[in-house]
Parts: structure tokens; sequence; C-alpha cells
């Protein structure tokens, strides 16, 4: 026993040796852990995980491993360690791994953001995409797997600040270093809210995550939506076509960037394009590595890693910035209630809801007022905007009640004035909240409101509103 243990070791710092070389050129990794390279052999081989005899005493859940094959380097995570056997899952597919192929320990994978990273598009792994030339590396290395600051220790959210998307500041108005999530089902509009609410300009820098979108929507989300935002935005991107365990990566590395800017000093925003597609591709991995599903399909792993990605943004430790996250999240055939759209519903500030229906009458962006929330709304309001909502709010929700009754012709208008002044100004209202892309932002949505409703319409609209 001792004798082969001892063999395994020399086995190992052979290896090691064979491997220092490759440690600069695949993935970033501390210095030390480049030099501690224990390695070990591939036992097992299935579709989405492969098993690593040797390694179990020297790594970690979430740490990385190295394989050279004849065609490089690939690297792999450990899901899963057993008193016998590492659960390693490709980063990358398509490996060509054999039995008995030799695993080398990397560690933790770490980045080190730089201020030069803005304005550029990178993978998870923090390597360029964008055809501008190679990263430059910045002094600090973070590993992608943190924890949030300590929460007695957390500056508080109170400062509001202005999106440019009248339905978001007049009704759900936001705080710097919220965290929002806006719900809907495919194609209603979520991607698009989220490219307007990128070109918001309280905020140094933005760091937005894109994952398993389609490839054809990355370019379009970046170069045709961002504006002027571009020059301070990075953008981490995993295409739908990626390996699961890329999609996975990619809000951490953005999170981790966001992070570096925020102890800097900086007001980041944080956008995450889809978290339902990470909640995904989380699922394959655990499933891949022969974690049961306990939710609805979902493994448990899903439900701590979302929180634990969520909590890291927020407002960062008093002196340093905040990191505000507006994320995305699919509702599954338009149910509210599934269980990502659940789990994460109960860790945001706050929800902005949007309506298959609203998009169908071509009320863009279709945003449900009444059932959206700001859980900081107070903060951000004035005590006049906060009334004056509170009543807008209660003039929707009798338009909306009386529409059936008023589309059969059973309202006699002048029997209740809540519902004449609701027929006549909700119209209004709602045209104000319309918005498309290719406008730009509103400096002043409550401004415009007052100036639509004053005029009892909408200033440029052809039709006036009877
Ligand atoms: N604010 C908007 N103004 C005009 N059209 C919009 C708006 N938001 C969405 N759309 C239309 O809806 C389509 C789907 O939107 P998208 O943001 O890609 O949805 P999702 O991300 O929810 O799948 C867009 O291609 C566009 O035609
Ligand atoms: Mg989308």
């Amino acid at each position: 026993m001792v004798e082969r243990q001892t063999f395994e070791i020399a086995a190992n710092a052979e290896a090691a040796r064979k491997f220092a070389k490759l440690g600069a050129t695949v993935g970033r990794f501390a210095p030390s852990e480049q030099l501690v390279a224990p390695g070990g052999h591939v036992r097992t081989i299935s579709a989405g995980h492969y098993t690593v005899a040797g390694l179990s005493r020297q790594v970690r859940l979430g740490d990385f491993v190295a394989h050279r094959a004849a065609n490089g380097v690939h690297l792999g995570e450990v899901v899963r360690v057993e008193p016998e056997l590492a659960y390693v899952c490709p980063i990358e597919p398509g490996e060509p791994i054999g039995i008995g192929d030799t695993i080398i320990r990397k560690g933790a994978f770490r980045l080190a953001p730089d201020d030069s990273w803005c304005g550029r598009t990178i993978s998870a792994l923090a390597q360029p995409i964008d055809g501008l030339g190679p990263l430059i590396d910045g002094d600090k290395r973070r590993p992608i797997y943190a924890n949030a600051p300590p929460s007695m220790r957390r500056a508080r959210v109170e400062k509001g600040f202005l999106t440019g998307v009248r339905a978001i500041d007049i009704f759900s108005p936001l705080c710097l270093g919220q965290r929002l999530g806006i719900f809907a089902g495919s194609g209603v509009g979520k991607s698009t809210l989220l490219s307007m609410l990128a070109r918001a300009d309280s905020f140094d820098k933005v760091v937005i995550a894109l994952v398993g979108e389609r490839g054809r929507e990355v370019r379009e989300f970046i170069e045709d939506t961002l504006g002027d935002n571009l020059a301070k935005t990075v953008a981490v991107v995993a295409t739908s076509d990626e390996s699961p365990m890329l999609r996975k990566m990619a809000p951490l590395s953005a999170i981790t960037i966001a992070e570096h800017f925020r102890d800097q000093g900086d007001n980041v925003l944080l956008i995450v394009d889809s978290v339902t597609r990470f909640a995904l591709a989380i699922r394959e991995v655990a499933v891949a590595s022969g974690e049961p599903p306990v939710a609805r399909g979902f493994p448990a792993s899903v439900f701590t890693e979302l929180p634990r990605l969520l909590e890291r943004a927020g407002p960062g430790e008093e002196g340093t910035g905040s990191i505000t996250a507006i994320i995305s999240i699919l509702v599954d055939g338009d149910n509210h209630n599934d269980p990502i759209a659940d789990s994460t519903r109960g860790i945001l500030d706050g929800h902005i809801v949007m309506d298959r229906s609203l998009a169908e009458e071509g009320r863009y962006p279709p945003v449900n007022p009444l059932a959206s929330i700001s859980r900081l709304a107070r903060k951000a309001w004035t005590p006049e905007q906060e009334q004056l909502v509170s009543r807008l709010k209660a003039l929707i929700h009798k338009y909306e009640e009386t529409s059936d009754l008023r589309l059969i012709g059973g309202y006699r208008p002048g029997s209740d004035p809540d519902v004449d002044m609701a027929i006549k100004q909700v119209p209004i209202i709602y045209e104000v909240l319309k918005q498309t892309p290719g406008q730009p932002p509103s400096p002043d949505a409550f401004g415009d409101l007052a100036a639509a409703l004053r005029n009892g319409a909408v200033p440029g609209a052809n039709q006036p509103r009877r």
C-alpha cells in the first residue's frame, strides 16, 4: 500500500512537471495552485462526466482539472467527490478522453478582471471572443465561486436611479444595489427590455452575462442597443450551443468581474439573460453527475446556487460601490409559478411581470403595472409620486375590471365617476408607457406622463384618444 502510494505521488510529480507549462496557457489559476498539481487517472467515462481515481483527497468541489489530449489541453470541473473517485464535468463537449488518462488538479478557477476589459466581449473562461486581441489581466485574482459580503457590513440600499424606461420609472422605480427580476414567457420581450435598461446612465460600469442565447441575438444586444454604455460594458457570453458548464460559469464570471469594479467604488449594473438558462445548465451538470432531482425535475443544487449568485449582487461593504442586478426569468409556458420563477422571486427585491396579452396588443414593453413590484420603490419615489402612482393603479384596476362590461355595452357613461375618469385617462397612461428600443431613454417619466394627461393626448401620437 505504502509502495503504491509512493508510486502514485512520483507519477503525480512527473505529470505535474509535464503539465507545468500548460498552466499559463489554459484558463486562469493562482500561481501557487499551478505548482501544486497533483494528478489522478481516469477510471470511468460517460456522456456527461468522467471519474478520476487518485484525486479525491486533493480536490475540492468546484476545482478545475486539466487533461491533455492529442488535440490540446481540456479543462473540467469537479462536481462530486467520493472517497475513491472524483466526478468531473468537461468544460467543453467532445473531449477525447480514455481510461487511464492523467488528470491534473488546477485548483479554483480565478479571474483577474481589469478596467481594460471594458468594451470587450469574452467567453465564460474570460477569453476574448470579439477579435480585438488578448485581454490584459488585472492585479488581483478572484475565484469565481465566492461569498457575498457579510450582511451586517453591507451598505444600505436607498438611492433611487432612473432607468429611462417609463413603465419602470413610474410604477416600479429602482434603487442602486437592488436585485430585480423580469418574468415572462418566451418571446414576450425580456431581452429587449434588458437591453433598454442596459442604457441607464447612472452606472460607472455595466457587466452583461448572456446565457444560452441564440448566437445571432448576442451581437444585436451588444452592438445595436448599448449605445454610449458600450465603452463601459463587459459582456460575458455563453450561447445555447456551448456546454452546460460554460453556461453555468458565464453568470459566475460576470458577477466576479462586477465585484472587481464594485470593490474599487463603482456602481455596477449587472444584467443576466437568462437566469433560467443558468439554472437549466446547473441541472444538466448535476444530473450528469448523478444528483437526484428533488423539485419538479430540478436537483437541490439549483436552489442553492441561485441564491448564492444573487446574494453576491447588492450593495458592497461601506465605502465600496454597489452591484444592481437585473435578471430575466423565463416562465415556462407562461406559468409564473414554475420552480425557478418561484425560488428566484423570493430572493429578489422586486419583480417586473410582462404579459403576452399586452405584447399581442402591441403594448411594448408589455409590463403589467399592477403585477409588477419594486420592494424599494418607496425609497425612489417622492411622497407625491407615491400618492400619484397609487391613484394611477386604482384607475388602471377600475379600467381593467370593467373592460368586459364595457365591451358588451353594459356600462352607461356617467354612472360611476371613477370609471368615467379611468376610461378617459388609462388609455393615455398606456400610451405613455409604450416605448421601443429605438426611442431615446426618457429623462423624466413622470414629466412625460403629466404632460400627456394635461393635454389629454400623448405628444407625438397621431390619433387623439377619445
Ligand atoms: N419594447 C419593444 N418594442 C417593440 N418591440 C418589442 C419590444 N420588446 C419586444 N419586442 C418584440 O418582441 C420580440 C421578442 O422580444 P425578446 O426581447 O427577444 O423576447 P424574450 O427575450 O422574452 O424571448 C422582439 O423581436 C420584438 O419584435
Ligand atoms: Mg430573450
